[in-house]
């Protein structure tokens, strides 16, 4: 970035929300895969709209990149500074705008943590469902540009689902404003669908109209102890089959709830048993008869016991557990890789079992967690204690045959953190060759310059 382009940028933005060096940009140069760190030029705290434009017209004119960024929490690199310049940071921009109780929609600033948008609508008794695990740091902005799921996702659905108006600035400079409070639009292509997923590459986000529900009555969670990751996974298949819809079907393996326990310092249900499914179902008049049935299809597959947890302390300590994993496998010796692999979901027994094969040929430590009831499972190869230059090669092999098995399987490579730039070499195991040049023409089309988020999905 020249002195010229920089002195251009104080213009727009005061200094006290501009950050050049290094020791207040440290937060900006990584997101939360392990062991990333990529330094920006600089980074602009922006406050509204107007400047959010006026940077991006400084960006076509001094031939700056610039990388929109919500509060950091990603796990594919897409918020960081690839190819350098500047990280352009929405988390001052965290209004609700409003909350409309009568047509059941909320419009609001991409920067607001998305917990406390959901504690705000849920003042109103109304809801939004998606919750990714980091739901209490991450930005409703940021879950929009990377269509974040979560484990509500099973019955809800995933960010997309409930983004009916969007309004963006794009790459020029120019202000776009799609759709609103609508429940159908169907006048046009779906612009704010478009956006929604494109990980910062065609727009920048500054106002989402979300469509909400009413808020579901008390839910109970029912965790589920097994023998061996094939009963879990095949108990998964046969509730899909059944038509058993809870909210949750969520499912992690033993390594997992042990890195977890020793992470919250918790003692955990059932730490002996290979693997648990963790169901959350609302409560309803016909509550018995669903009991009835999962107990009648997880007993088929050698469920070890069921635990109903209805009061709050104990519901609490195991979404705690949950929410965590991600962090305590961090935290572990040496370093690791995730795929976040998404495949039809009653090929879960398929994918369990391949990745056991993996794991044992390749001497490697695999834990696998995630939303099993929607085929989405987080993968994590782990370093433990293999030496480095080891570690290296083994590493990119492992994950070459975990794409494999998924392409194998029919499915993608990513169902919830994105493609970022950590991904975009496998985007070929699960994209033909006509999709991912479309894609690209859509890009060069909003984005000539190539200067909104450079460096990320595509090679
Ligand atoms: C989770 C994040 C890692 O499900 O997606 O915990
Ligand atoms: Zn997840």
């Amino acid at each position: 970035m020249s002195g010229e382009s920089l002195d251009a940028l104080k213009d727009i933005i005061p200094e006290n929300r501009l950050k050049t060096e290094l020791p207040e940009m440290e937060d900006y140069c990584h997101d939360e895969y392990p062991d990333i760190f990529i330094e920006p030029e600089a980074v602009a705290l922006a406050e509204n709209e107007d400047e959010i434009s006026k940077i991006l017209k400084w960006s076509q004119k001094y031939n700056v990149p610039v990388t929109p960024r919500g509060l950091g929490t990603g796990l594919s690199g897409g918020c960081l500074a690839a190819e350098g310049g500047l990280i352009l940071s929405l988390e001052r921009m965290k209004s609700i705008r409003e909350i409309d109780r009568q047509g059941l929609f909320v419009t609001t600033q991409p920067g607001i943590i998305t917990k406390d948008l959901q504690d705000a609508v849920e003042k109103e008794s109304l809801f939004y469902p998606p919750d990714p695990a980091s739901l209490e740091s991450c930005s409703i902005g940021g879950n929009v540009a990377e269509n974040a799921g979560g484990p509500r996702a099973y019955k809800y659905g995933v960010t997309r689902q409930y983004v009916q108006g969007l309004k963006a600035i794009l790459p020029d400079g120019e202000r776009l404003s799609f759709g609103g409070k609508l429940i159908k639009n169907v006048s046009g292509y779906d612009i704010a669908g478009l956006i929604c997923g494109s990980e910062g590459t065609l727009a920048v986000i500054t106002e989402i109209t979300l469509r909400l529900v009413s808020k579901p009555a008390q839910v109970i969670d029912l965790l589920i102890p097994f023998p061996s990751l094939r009963d879990a996974a095949e108990t998964i298949s046969d509730f899909l089959s059944s038509g058993i819809v809870p909210n949750t079907m969520e499912f992690m393996d033993k390594a997992a709830i042990a890195r977890s326990s020793k992470f919250i310092q918790k003692e955990l249900p059932y730490m002996s048993s290979q693997a648990q499914l963790l169901i959350q179902i609302e409560e309803r008049e016909n509550i018995d008869s669903l009991l009835e049935s999962v107990q009648v299809v997880a007993e088929r597959h050698n469920a070890e016991d069921i635990l109903l947890a209805e009061n709050p302390v104990q519901q609490e300590l195991i979404w705690q557990a949950r929410r965590n994993l991600y962090e305590a496998l961090k935290q572990s010796e040496g370093s690791m890789e995730i795929a976040d692999v998404s495949i039809p979901r009653h090929r879960i027994p398929l994918l369990i079992e391949g990745l056991r094969k993996i794991s044992e040929i390749n001497s490697t430590e695999i834990i696998n967690y995630g939303h099993a009831g929607d085929g989405n499972v987080h993968v994590h190869v782990m370093q433990n204690f293999i030496e480095s230059e080891e570690w290296d090669k083994r590493k990119l092999l492992i994950m070459k045959e975990i794409f494999n098995l998924v392409s194998s399987l029919e499915g993608v490579v990513s169902g919830e953190h994105g493609i970022g730039f950590l991904k975009k070499k496998y985007l070929k195991y699960c994209l033909d060759d006509q999709s991912l040049k479309l894609m690209q023409a859509i890009k060069k089309t909003i984005d000539p310059e190539n200067l909104l988020n450079p460096g990320k999905i595509f090679i």
